[in-house]
């Protein structure tokens, strides 16, 4: 290794000629980076990887078929050299510091005039970390920075003025690793935090001390409806400067009234971003074994609401044509209404042996599942106590499974 430290730099390639040497799998690592930089492009090499060959085929870069040649850095700010040939790599790199060109080798750091970092971006920010002699250190390092800005982990505020603003955040079905990152790095972030029963309530707990947390359910309405009460905490809070999260079970927009919220602050002028979250309706079936769809077995998976009972004039669902159906019915909020429902759907045409499970607090410690069939499901949850939240699995997926989860 050299005495001295490279001295990091961030180069504008935008429109800028680059040339690489050799279309192998460094090149192919290197290529996107340089696409994102707006480089003009030129490679240079026989044959090339099928991921280089669709950069090349969508015109990403420009690809020449063929061996290096003296010549090839005319014009050219930055090279890179990634060939097997010894001998093409040193007369590549001859002409580079001929011309007074930055050039990375990946056969030979020593002999390079310029090291490529090991590189991710977060948030605006581009992370590059060099170590010299060990890149496989840099990229460590590279990864807890980047992973560590990406779940807020890392404390790195920034200091923009935001104005008031609101984010919805999916916190997925309990299990606190099954929040996305940018839920967790807008959460980490947050003065404020509005939290449902549902949902991940262990990360509340990692939460700094500085941080309110209101749970919704607690919020006193007053004369107004408990979803208006909720939407003017968010608004008030927002507006007094604070950054708000709030936080739902599984995803804002699934039967979580994330729309209602989202349209008071438009409607308050608060810019509002909604985080996607990983929905019950999907992954608390997969926690126990239940595949919502399966070659062969279900060609759809449907999700409805069971608050309302069939023959509630209220109902928006319509039961007959799901009877119909032959994929995967999906039940969310059904605990109560799950009897009345599993006879409706028989009545329709559905058949009563179709195998059914039920899922009661799904990912978490507490999770346990109860097999039945569409005939006695209603009889089977009251008996086992299945309590909300519970999510309903009906079709053959179930039957797919093995059945001692309980
Ligand atoms: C008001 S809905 C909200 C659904 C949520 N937005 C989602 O995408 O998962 C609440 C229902 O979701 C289901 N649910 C949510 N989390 C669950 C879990 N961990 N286990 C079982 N069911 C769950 C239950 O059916 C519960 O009654």
């Amino acid at each position: 290794m050299s005495e001295h430290f490279a001295y990091p730099v961030g180069l504008r390639l935008s429109g800028r000629r680059v040339v690489v040497l050799g279309a192998g799998q460094v090149a192919q690592r290197r290529l996107p980076a340089l696409i994102a930089a707006g480089a003009d492009i030129l490679l240079i090499s026989p044959s090339a990887t099928a991921s280089v060959e669709a950069m090349a085929e969508a015109g990403e870069v420009r690809w020449e078929r063929r061996r290096y040649r003296d010549g090839d850095f005319e014009g050219a700010w930055y090279v890179l050299i990634t060939t097997d040939d010894p001998e093409a790599n040193a007369a590549a790199s001859a002409e580079a510091e001929a011309r007074r060109i930055w050039c990375v080798r990946s056969d030979d750091a020593e002999a390079a005039s310029a090291w490529t970092p090991a590189t991710g971006r977060s948030e605006g920010v581009t992370v590059a970390v060099l170590t010299g002699e060990d890149p496989r250190r840099s990229a460590a390092v590279r990864d807890a920075v980047v992973e560590g800005l990406r779940d807020g982990t890392l404390a790195a505020p920034r200091h923009r003025a935001r104005g008031p603003h609101v984010a919805l955040v999916g916190g997925g079905p309990g299990d606190p690793d099954l929040i996305t990152v940018r839920g967790r790095r807008l959460l980490a972030e947050a003065d404020v935090v509005v939290a449902d029963r549902l949902g991940p309530r262990d990360l509340l707990d990692e939460l700094p001390p500085h941080v309110e947390v209101i749970d919704a359910a607690k919020i006193p309405y007053g004369r107004f409806m408990a979803q208006e009460a909720i939407n003017n905490a968010l608004i008030e809070h927002a507006k007094a400067g604070k950054s708000v999260v709030r936080l739902k079970g599984g995803d804002p927009f699934v039967f979580g009234r994330g729309m209602e919220e989202a349209e008071a602050l438009a409607a308050a002028g608060i810019p509002c971003t909604v985080v996607p979250g990983i929905s019950s309706s999907i992954s608390v079936p997969g926690a126990a074994g239940i595949p919502v769809t399966h070659r062969g077995v279900a060609h759809e998976f449907t999700v409805v609401s069971g608050h309302v009972a069939p023959d509630d004039p209220s109902s928006l669902v319509d039961w007959a044509a799901l009877a119909r159906l032959r994929g995967t019915l999906v039940l969310l909020m059904a605990v109560e209404k799950i009897g009345a429902i599993a006879a409706t759907l028989v009545a329709h045409g559905r058949a009563a042996d179709t195998p059914v499970a039920v899922v009661q607090e799904g990912t978490t410690p507490g999770q346990r599942r109860v097999d039945a069939t569409l005939a006695t499901v209603g009889e089977r949850a009251a008996a086992e106590g299945i309590r909300p939240p519970a999510v309903v699995v009906i079709g053959d997926v179930v039957a797919l499974s093995s059945r001692d989860h309980g």
